[in-house]
């Protein structure tokens, strides 16, 4: 395949929130060979801002992008034994579908990755953004992450452990490292089905079966927790097809012990999850929803009424119209908790 170039090209159909911005270049590549001549004649032209995406759930354009946009079209899975009795090891293209990755898996007997079904995005995105729900984060599957380093051309192999993963946070998000162009994650799988039900909401869907999921005839399946994932996900968020989202627009605000006392003595029904190192995780949807926000709009920007974690774009909403209601929420947040709610998406202008 070659390099398919368009100019002047929108981005609609580039992300997830379905906020109608063009950029000067986008660029569609299928190998890494492609992608250091796309970077190579770039660099001819005088070398533009660049920005690499994946299926564009995780972003929030607020305007043209002056640049080129290089997507990811390698859609490679290869399969080797892993290191360990039992394990599989899976280097998946950058721009392959994540769920459809999730699927295959789940087809070819790989388990670990089920909890993370129904995700949007690619798989190059997994690994930037330590996608994570139910449980479980990409970066406990990840054993490395290859890429090109836009500057020099150069390839560079990274270990999980190099790659800094926290909660929805990798080096790749840092603005020195944006060099990087991921084209391939290695994810380690394993060959004998262990359900994790470490959230508490997806175990409770599987009471009365948890413990007898061993033995000829197993209870359930790795299917049947992906089929629950699904839906409880279908529950609670909204589809892009439907209403333009990225998902969690905001991170759980991680305080101390004695922030965490001090609030809890006001609001005991305050939900909260230990994160360790004395830290204490709240949830960003219940403040939202207890500030009064959830299912409200500003504009043609709202929030989601069944998960005020999520903001929507309600139709032909601009980046800046959902930015400026994402700094009311977060303002009305901080005023009634004293806490400041982050950002998940990424912004980018
Ligand atoms: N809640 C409310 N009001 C609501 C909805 C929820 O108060 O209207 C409270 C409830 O107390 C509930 C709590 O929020 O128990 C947590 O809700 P949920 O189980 O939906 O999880 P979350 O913390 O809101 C996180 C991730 C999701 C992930 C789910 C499941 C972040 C930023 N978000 O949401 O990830 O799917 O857990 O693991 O960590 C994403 O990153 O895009 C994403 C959707």
């Amino acid at each position: 395949m070659a390099l398919r170039t368009e100019y002047d090209y929108s981005l609609l159909r580039h992300n997830t929130f379905g906020i109608d911005v063009r950029t000067d270049c986008f660029i569609e590549y299928h190998s890494e060979s492609e992608l250091i001549s796309a970077l190579q004649e770039l660099r001819a032209h005088g070398c533009p801002k660049l920005l690499a995406i994946g299926g564009g759930s995780n972003l929030l354009f607020c305007g043209d992008f002056e640049g080129a946009v290089l997507r990811s079209d390698i859609r490679s899975v290869t399969v080797r034994p892993g290191e360990k009795e039992g394990e599989v090891s899976v280097r998946v293209g950058s721009g392959h579908n994540w769920d459809a990755f999730v699927a295959y898996a789940l087809s070819n007997g790989w388990y670990g990755a089920e909890n993370l079904s129904g995700i949007p995005g690619d798989a190059g995105a997994s690994a930037v953004q330590n996608i994570g729900a139910y449980g479980v984060e990409v970066k406990d599957l990840i054993v490395k992450v290859e890429a090109i380093n836009a500057e020099s051309c150069e390839k560079r192999v990274f270990t999980a452990e190099e790659c800094g993963y926290a909660y929805r946070d990798s080096i790749f998000k840092r603005p020195e490292n944006k060099k990087y162009i991921i084209t391939y994650v290695t994810y380690r799988l394993q060959t004998a089905f262990e359900p994790n039900f470490s959230y508490r909401a997806l175990a409770d869907r599987f009471a009365g079966r948890i413990g007898r999921h061993t033995g000829r005839h197993p209870l359930f399946t790795a299917a049947d927790i992906r089929r629950e994932v699904v839906s409880m996900r279908g529950e609670k968020l909204p589809s892009p097809a439907v209403l333009g989202n990225a998902g969690s627009f905001f991170m759980n605000p991680v305080v101390s012990q004695e922030r965490y006392r001090e609030l809890a003595a006001q609001y005991p029904e305050m939900p909260h999850y230990e994160a360790g190192e004395g830290l204490v995780k709240l949830s960003a949807a219940w403040l939202i929803d207890r500030s009064g926000w959830k299912g409200r709009s500003l504009g043609r920007a709202a929030v989601y009424e069944k998960q005020p974690l999520v903001l929507v774009n309600l139709g032909g909403a601009t980046g800046e119209e959902i930015l400026t209601l994402a700094r009311a929420v977060v303002a009305d947040v901080a005023a009634r908790f004293g806490v400041t709610l982050e950002m998940e998406v990424n912004q980018i202008r």
